[in-house]
């Protein structure tokens, strides 16, 4: 009987483990939304590089998906005022309209890997490379 509860034990911890590794593969938890979203992008933009290098553009979108949902849950937190920016917080406009020009161009990096176009996507790739020099120069840097 004590056997089976030691055994019991060491089970439920190595599978606490196993969980825990698999957690260290995926994006870690954030303290608020803004980080929560950035730290998918960097990961779906970090895929978009190599994606662009080995020429697969049906692995571009799949990572931004996560970004997409992600968004939904910053736009609400900043409805309710919750949103603090490290930098500039005062000018929340200015925030959402820079967010908003860069949404708008992962859109366009969506539909020309759709297409395959790959001239499209690199275009598109320097351009939100400039979108997130700009916006952390401005908001967090
Ligand atoms: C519209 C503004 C904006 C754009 C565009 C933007 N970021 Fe950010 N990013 C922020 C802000 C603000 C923070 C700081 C959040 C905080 O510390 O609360 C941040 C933080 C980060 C962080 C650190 C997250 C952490 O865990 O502390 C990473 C990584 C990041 N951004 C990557 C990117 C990448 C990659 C891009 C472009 C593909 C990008 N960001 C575009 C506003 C932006």
């Amino acid at each position: 009987m004590r056997k089976l509860v030691v055994n019991a034990i060491v089970s439920l911890v190595l599978g606490v483990a196993v969980v825990n590794a698999e957690e260290a593969k995926t994006v870690p938890p954030a303290d608020n939304p803004v980080k929560a979203e950035m730290r998918l992008l960097d990961k779906a933009f970090k895929n978009l590089i190599d994606s662009l290098i080995l020429n697969n553009p049906k692995a571009i979108e799949e990572p931004f998906h996560e970004v997409h949902m992600a968004k939904a849950n910053t736009e609400a937190a900043l409805k309710r005022g919750e949103i603090k920016l490290p930098k500039n917080s005062n000018k929340m406009k200015e925030f959402v309209h820079m967010d908003e020009q860069f949404h708008g161009k992962l859109e366009a990096l969506i539909e020309a890997s759709r297409k395959g176009d790959m001239k499209g996507v690199q275009d598109v790739t320097h351009k939100l490379l400039n979108g997130c020099v700009q916006c952390h120069n401005k908001f967090r840097n």
